[in-house]
């Protein structure tokens, strides 16, 4: 009987690889975090050497692999689009040709030379792999299933329920129109990267006001009752063309497209804060409809629109769900999760456990009693970890100085490196699979700070931003500093900060503009508050990662304060580090004052000196 099934997603974005062993997720990584090449996608040769490493199985004994979608159908997307526009999309076509002959439209004898393996391989639904990692491994025993995204082999959302070990695709929007697709030309159209600046353009967001949504909603999108959209092709090129949007969307919004790095300006703040306003109303109605069809209490979100985390607020804020779970990995890395899961279940036909016995995480040991929280992702802590004594060894090795400090000292100690204003790198336990660093890749600071924003900015991620940093908060304290009861473990919530704590403007301040507003402090934890009061906040509970949970607990008992900043080791450009070295390098390169790795504590100024030019480091930019 087969028992181990290795889900794999590549070639598009974000490559990654899962390990499901008798159905229970025991690893996942991207491969970006081993190849050191950010959003890498090619094939994940890598993290699936260390998913089957981390489960002790043998390529040879490998029984199924899953890959995340039907490359033939997505072929054919390609080449009919191109018949559909030729000739003017000959040229995006042209471009796409040379790698799917080589890899893509092979697949089969891809993966089987990259593995080396004799096991059956299986080909699942892009929507289907996307729905399949929201639902199977929520705390739901039965939900409805949204999942929205660019595209993948023609579907761009799709509406179903999951009950049991079952999924049913109730219906799905086909390509061109698509609500990520959407979102990723006004991401094009101010100067952002498409498929990794949706983020920033959601941070742009509350900057503005939504003065271009009654001209989105009368030419470019028709929005329909159950969420449905038609998109008016005329305004826009990536069916045709190398690019998302041309001279119809310069009429409309007055001009040319932001260069990229180029200065802000308040149009591309108007934009976002109405692309963003759009986007609401149609995740919304979508949501709406998938409870009617389905009468689900519950939903499940993934695809990379679930990583709108203002929208995902609002859908919680609305009530129109009793609770929702968003995948962490909800882009298409997460998707090598969803084939493996659709594979296990709906191909092999096999159960799905209760909440309770499908969760890894220990019973809530908390002082303060919460209700109980178990998916099966394991607080997405499912990428590689290192032991204490190698890293001595290692750190020896070099001769680089550390402090060793007991298991019980050490929240202590980082709390007060933490309440000094100082910046720690912290690196314990598995990694995080996923976009997020969740405390096992984080960097962290004082939250209260006024300075810290800045500080972080352009001393450690080398970046000016007008995005505040994320809080990660005590989950049992939660609804005392934010205006929100709920579980946020994955980073995907945002909720405002509690109205006591907040500072009101006086109207000089009001009137400032752009990082100005952020830099004067708007409530108590200013390094985390949006302009508009919102924070990007994870939940944190002890079973899901206790070392980080004793950390914020510590900080507590010495501050008063339940949150710390939360941002992930790295710098801009590079993907999360992954291994002491990768965190050591990160350290040095950059004005972090103190390394943690596991129980050993590096400082700063007991290094030795790094011995790469820093020129790079002097080069500010707009993040
Ligand atoms: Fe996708």
């Amino acid at each position: 009987m087969a028992r181990t099934v290795l889900g794999l997603s590549a070639f598009y974005h974000d490559a990654a690889a899962c390990l499901l062993v008798d159905g229970r997720i025991v690893a996942a990584a991207q491969e970006e975090r081993f190849s050191r090449k950010k959003h890498d996608p090619e094939f994940p040769a890598r993290a699936a050497r260390y998913c089957l490493a981390e489960g002790g199985i043998a390529a040879k004994d490998l029984d199924l692999v899953a890959f995340y979608d039907k490359p033939l159908l997505k072929f054919e997307r390609l080449f009919e689009t191109y018949l559909d526009y030729a000739p003017r999309g000959f040229a995006s076509f042209q471009k796409a040709m040379p790698l799917w002959l080589t890899n893509r439209l092979w697949m089969e004898e891809t993966i089987r030379r990259e593995l080396e393996t004799p096991a059956r391989i299986l080909f699942g639904d892009h929507h289907e792999s996307h729905a399949a990692s929201a639902f199977f491994p929520s705390p739901f025993e039965e939900a409805a299933i949204l999942t929205m995204d660019g595209v993948g082999e023609w579907a761009t959302s799709s509406l179903g329920h999951g009950r049991g070990n079952t999924i049913d695709l109730v219906s799905e929007l086909r390509f061109p129109h698509s609500i990520g697709l959407l979102y990723s030309a006004f991401t094009y159209f101010c100067g952002f990267r498409v498929n990794s600046g949706e983020y920033k353009l959601m941070g742009l967001a509350p900057y503005g006001a939504p003065k271009y949504a009654d001209v989105i909603r009368e030419k470019l999108v028709h929005v329909c009752d159950d969420g449905s959209i038609r998109l008016n092709m005329e305004y826009f090129d990536f069916a045709s063309r190398l690019r998302m949007t041309g001279a119809g969307f310069e009429r409309l919004f007055g001009g040319p497209a932001r260069e990229a790095e180029s200065k802000l300006t308040q149009r591309e703040m108007d934009l976002a804060a109405s692309i963003q306003e759009i986007t609401e109303e149609i995740v919304l109605k979508m949501a709406r409809h998938v409870r009617k069809v389905t009468g689900a209490a519950y939903l499940c979100l993934a695809g990379g629109v679930a990583l709108n985390c203002v929208a995902n607020g609002r859908l919680l804020r609305e009530g129109i769900y009793d609770d929702l779970w968003v995948q962490p990995a909800a882009g298409d890395a997460g998707g090598a999760v969803g084939a493996a899961l659709a594979v296990w279940h709906r191909y092999l036909g096999m159960p799905r456990e209760s909440p309770e016995r499908r969760g890894t995480w220990r019973p809530n040991t908390s002082s303060i009693a919460l209700p109980p929280y178990e998916d099966g992702m394991s607080g997405a802590f499912l990428g590689p970890s290192f032991p204490s004594r190698e890293i001595a060894a290692w750190l020896e090795s070099h001769d680089y100085p550390f402090h060793t400090v007991s298991r019980e000292a050490l929240p202590d100690a980082v709390a007060e490196l933490i309440s000094k204003e100082k910046v720690v790198g912290l690196l314990q336990g598995r990694m995080e699979f996923g976009p997020r660093a969740l405390g096992g890749r984080s960097i962290l600071g004082d939250p209260r700070s006024p300075r810290m924003q800045s500080v972080m900015n352009l001393k450690i991620k080398f970046r000016e931003s007008f995005r505040p940093f994320a809080p990660s908060v005590l989950r049992e304290e939660v609804s005392k500093w934010f205006e929100i009861d709920a579980d946020s473990p994955y980073m995907l919530l945002v909720a405002d900060v509690a109205r006591p704590l907040r500072r009101e403007m006086s109207e000089a301040e009001k009137a400032l503009w752009g990082i100005e507003k952020l830099n004067v402090p708007r409530s108590d934890i200013p390094a985390v508050t949006h302009v508009d009061y919102s924070a990007r906040l994870q939940t944190v509970r002890r079973e899901a990662n206790p070392l980080y949970h004793d950390i914020l607990a510590a900080f507590l008992r010495k501050t008063g304060c339940p949150v710390v900043v939360n941002t992930s080791f790295n710098v801009r450009g590079e993907p999360i580090v992954c291994t002491p070295g990768d965190a050591y390098t990160c350290f040095m390169r950059t004005a972090m004052d103190a390394l943690v790795l596991e129980n050993h504590v590096l400082l700063r100024e007991e290094q030795p000196a790094w011995s790469e030019g820093d020129e790079w480091r002097k080069t500010f930019t707009l993040d």
